[in-house]
């Protein structure tokens, strides 16, 4: 069995594009999704159809909620302004959570909330760190799977818990913001008799093709993000 994880796709469509192209290249039995899949100043429309077209097992993302909900930011207010309805229906009825084959759990944040961090704290700077070994394991509380997925903090990592189980963080399709890399990522997770294992996957892509799309909608900050992987100090939500 062979699964891909992708999340945080913010709108991307030209990374999504990549990954999905990788993922073909390397064969996969199955795709999932953890969410932000359309907030940022890009393609909104052209990632939801691509996301729609999988018809995979899917979660909401922060900024999936915000964009129905009473204070959307301004990539959120931008992302609804290119949906369609259609789009926006979908993207209305993804879950906080799901569980695949009764083995693979999926959000966004953490179990309980899709606005923290699981495997990383929010960077500083250019820093981020692991939290210690009890905080993560204590979100896992209570959940019998042996692989539990999480997106949301751009950073790719994966942990393996005393008791066997493996956290991964996928890392972003979309937006990279520490990782002084421009490159997609995403994951693909392979079960061998019955254990677990992880590859992380970087994957170029037409990134200034991205940066372009950002600066042509008004967003210079995401531009040069997009170009460098490196969030500057001014922010991007
Ligand atoms: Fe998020």
């Amino acid at each position: 069995m062979r699964l891909a994880v992708i999340s945080d796709i913010h709108g991307n469509s030209l990374a999504l594009a990549a990954v999905l192209a990788d993922i073909r290249a390397e064969g996969a039995d199955a795709i999932v999704c953890l969410g932000d899949n359309v907030s940022g100043p890009l393609d909104p429309a052209g990632a939801a159809e691509m996301l729609m077209g999988l018809g995979c097992v899917a979660v909401a993302g922060n900024h999936d909620r915000w964009i129905f909900g009473d204070t959307p930011d301004l990539i959120d207010r931008f992302a609804v302004s290119r949906l369609s309805p259609a789009h926006q229906l979908w993207l209305s009825g993804l879950p906080a959570t799901q569980v695949l084959d009764g083995e693979v759990f999926l959000c966004h944040g953490t179990p309980t909330s899709d606005e923290m961090p699981w495997l990383d704290n929010f960077y500083t700077g250019r820093r981020t760190e692991l939290p210690d070994e009890a905080t993560v394991a204590a979100h896992a509380d209570g959940l019998d799977f042996p692989v539990l997925l999480c997106g949301h903090t751009h950073i790719a990592r994966c942990v393996r818990l005393k008791d066997g189980r493996l956290i991964v963080n996928p890392g972003a399709v979309g937006l990279q913001v520490i990782i002084g890399s421009p490159d997609a990522r995403y994951a693909l997770l392979d079960r061998r008799e019955g254990q677990w294992s992880v590859s992380l996957r970087t994957v170029p892509y037409d990134h200034a093709g991205a940066a372009d799309q950002a600066a042509r909608n008004g967003f210079a900050q995401w531009r040069d993000v997009l170009m460098h992987g490196w969030d500057g100090p001014e922010g991007l939500f």
